[in-house]
């Protein structure tokens, strides 16, 4: 029996190897992680993330061939083939602060494999890491060795969306999976093909060189982003000449060179990776000597901060210049539905913008916890551009943050709403009822589009979608 060993259980590592167990029966699968209260939330019936689908795969396979411990050693020495699926997280300090991607997880990890290793051990860099870092990984494992143990680094990097992980993962788009071109490489790629190849079709399982998948991952991940801060800055020209972003973004979408996927203006993207990821790109291009192609990819992340703050000040400028008192309901806080995550949310940028002009915010999001709000607003603004200049929100300012569990309590009494997630219950919400109890002139902000702005013009409200006319 091949027995899989992945390092780390988050939103990548847990949903990965749930499926994995779940598609092959005759595999030993065990997540181990530091967190032993990410563990053993992995063994409650109240998983650590909230992910459509992810609940029926575990309970099937939990107990039979797939399982959670903190025992990282037992089960690495054990393995046959090892994950490693930790954070990557953005530098804040020291070389590269603001843009290289921190690999202190990812190093620790690879030295207690060389420490704890008795046979010889596929390593698998889940986690999204820099281009070269396969390299460095082989470094520490063949130098700490004197065991004669033959070590094979593979890229087989991720490409789920939180909130569709199940599904991406049951019929993924493509799998990759780099190696060295030398017969034990290969061998290492050939026998990670055949644990996909329980269920994904041979074509769809590209194998390729090292270097290529590891930058293929960095580059996915820019060009996606890319399309969010090109469409967003074409709503900027929209709301300035009267043109509908929805039907620009239709139209050039149509052309089947463009097509239509991912071209939904919005407040900006979010979550942990895009930015995470093009900033790395950013630090290894200009650590290439390749400054003309880092300032391309930072235009990317420009454009979306321009997005948030335009939002903000469209908001501001709109109620008559000023929030400062008013109370403004915040609708949805998770970077998209269907997730409770908040890492980089457009959210958390938006309350501080309005939290700073002094108004009174009460936030609804249905899979977010009231401790998660507070955290995330009180935490200090990380500016990429500027890491030394952290920027603290002051604590009395996040006091004017409350959290509501209704849409309507969220919304009672308040000069102004914004839809910052696009929650499909936010759709179906009774306006005419939240209209009733707000203070006139009442104001929605769109930020995901999806409201019919025809519609709640009708009730009464002042609507501003992104991109629209007004
Ligand atoms: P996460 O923070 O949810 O999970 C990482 C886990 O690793 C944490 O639980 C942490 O405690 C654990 N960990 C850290 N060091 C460890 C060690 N030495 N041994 C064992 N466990 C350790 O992160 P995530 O969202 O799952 O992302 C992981 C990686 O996957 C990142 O590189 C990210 O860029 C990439 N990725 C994420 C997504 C996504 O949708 N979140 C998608 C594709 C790729
Ligand atoms: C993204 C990629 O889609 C995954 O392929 C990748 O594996 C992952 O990053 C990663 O490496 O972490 P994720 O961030 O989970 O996945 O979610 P997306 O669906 O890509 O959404 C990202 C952000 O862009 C969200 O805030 C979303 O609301 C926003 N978005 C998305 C738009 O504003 N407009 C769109 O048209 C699409």
């Amino acid at each position: 029996m091949v027995k899989i060993c992945c390092l780390g259980a988050g939103y990548v590592g847990g949903p990965t190897m749930a499926v994995i167990a779940l598609k092959c029966p005759a595999i030993e699968v065990v997540v181990v992680d530091i967190s032993t209260t990410r563990i053993s939330a992995w063994n409650s019936d109240q998983l650590p993330i909230y992910e459509p689908g992810l609940d029926d795969v575990v309970k099937q396979c939990r107990g039979r061939n797939l399982f959670f411990s903190t025992d990282i050693e037992k089960h690495v020495s054990e393995a046959d083939i090892i994950f490693v699926s930790v954070n990557t997280p953005t530098k804040t300090r020291g070389l590269g602060a603001g843009k290289a991607a921190d690999l202190t997880y990812w190093e620790s990890a690879a030295r207690m494999i060389a420490d704890v290793s008795k046979s010889d051990k596929i390593v698998v860099e889940k986690s999204t890491v820099p281009v070269k870092t396969a390299e460095a990984i082989e470094k520490i494992l063949t130098h700490n060795n004197n065991k004669g143990i033959n070590f094979q680094i593979l890229s087989n990097p991720e490409f789920l969306a939180e909130g569709t992980a199940i599904q991406d993962l049951f019929k993924p788009d493509r799998v990759l999976i780099g190696g060295r071109e030398t017969p034990e490489g290969c061998k290492a790629v050939e026998l990670l093909k055949s644990v996909y190849a329980n269920w994904v079709p041979e074509d769809q399982i590209i194998t390729t060189n090292l270097w290529s998948a590891e930058l293929s991952k960095l580059a996915a991940n820019a060009f996606l982003a890319q399309r969010i801060s090109s469409v967003n800055a074409i709503s900027a020209l929209c709301e300035a000449t009267g043109a509908d972003v929805a039907e620009v973004a239709y139209s050039v979408g149509k052309d089947s060179r463009i097509g239509p996927k991912f071209l939904n203006a919005s407040v900006g993207f979010g979550g942990s990776c895009f930015q995470k990821d093009i900033l790395n790109l950013i630090y290894i291009c200009e650590c290439n000597g390749l400054p003309e192609v880092a300032d391309y990819w930072k235009q990317v992340i420009k454009i979306n901060d321009y997005q948030k703050s335009r939002f903000v000040n469209r908001l501001v400028s709109s109620m008559f210049n000023t929030v400062a008192g008013k109370k403004i309901a915040v609708l949805g806080f998770a970077f998209k539905k269907d997730t409770g995550d908040t890492r980089e949310t457009p959210a958390i940028d938006v309350c501080k913008g309005l939290l700073g002009d002094k108004a009174k915010i009460s936030i609804y999001d249905p899979q977010v916890t009231e401790d998660q709000i507070q955290r995330d607003l009180a935490m200090n603004k990380f500016d990429w551009d500027h890491p030394i200049h952290l920027q603290p929100m002051s604590p009395t300012a996040v006091k004017e943050a409350s959290v509501e569990w209704d849409a309507y309590e969220a919304t009672k009494g308040a000069h102004g709403v914004c839809i910052l997630t696009e929650w499909d219950e936010f759709k179906k919400l009774d306006y005419e009822k939240i209209y009733e109890n707000m203070q006139k002139p009442a104001f929605i902000f769109d930020g995901r589009n999806v409201v019919d702005p025809e519609k709640l013009r009708k009730i009464g409200f002042i609507v501003y979608s992104i991109g629209k006319p007004l």
